[in-house]
């Protein structure tokens, strides 16, 4: 069974991260999106809302995701490592780099002239 698991997060790790090299956990940071109330600034799938922008599919490197997260002194506190750790923050990233891409506007055809 265990083997099974193994196998089944390797295929989503390969197609969610469209081939990106992403070391987290994405259902993990998924729940600690949720759990730490990202989301409530940042809309549950990171798509950004009145309080935050988006986050999903974010051009961030990961390091500067982290070290904006602890640092932050700006609109958003920050968190501290106590708080929300490195690698939990790495998890984050992954969930954050698993959704889904906005569609292409030329796709749209509400949106052609
Ligand atoms: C109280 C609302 C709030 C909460 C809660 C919050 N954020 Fe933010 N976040 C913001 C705002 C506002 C900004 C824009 C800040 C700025 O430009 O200085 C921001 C910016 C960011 C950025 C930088 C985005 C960029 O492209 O520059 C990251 C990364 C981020 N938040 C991650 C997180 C994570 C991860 C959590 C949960 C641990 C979180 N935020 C919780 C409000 C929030």
């Amino acid at each position: 069974m265990k083997k099974y698991i193994l196998i089944a997060a390797a295929i989503a790790a390969t197609t969610l991260g469209a081939g990106a090299a992403v070391a987290g956990d994405a259902t993990k940071g998924g729940q600690t999106f949720r759990e730490k109330g990202c989301w409530q600034c940042h809309g549950f799938e990171g798509q950004g809302g009145s309080a935050g922008p988006r986050l999903a599919n974010t051009q961030l490197p990961e390091d500067a995701l982290i070290a904006f997260v602890h640092n932050s002194n700006g609109p958003m506190p920050p968190f501290s490592e106590k708080l929300v750790s490195d690698a939990q923050l790495s998890d984050v990233y992954a969930y954050l780099q698993s959704r889904q891409k906005p569609a292409d506007p030329k796709t749209i055809p509400l949106l052609q002239p």
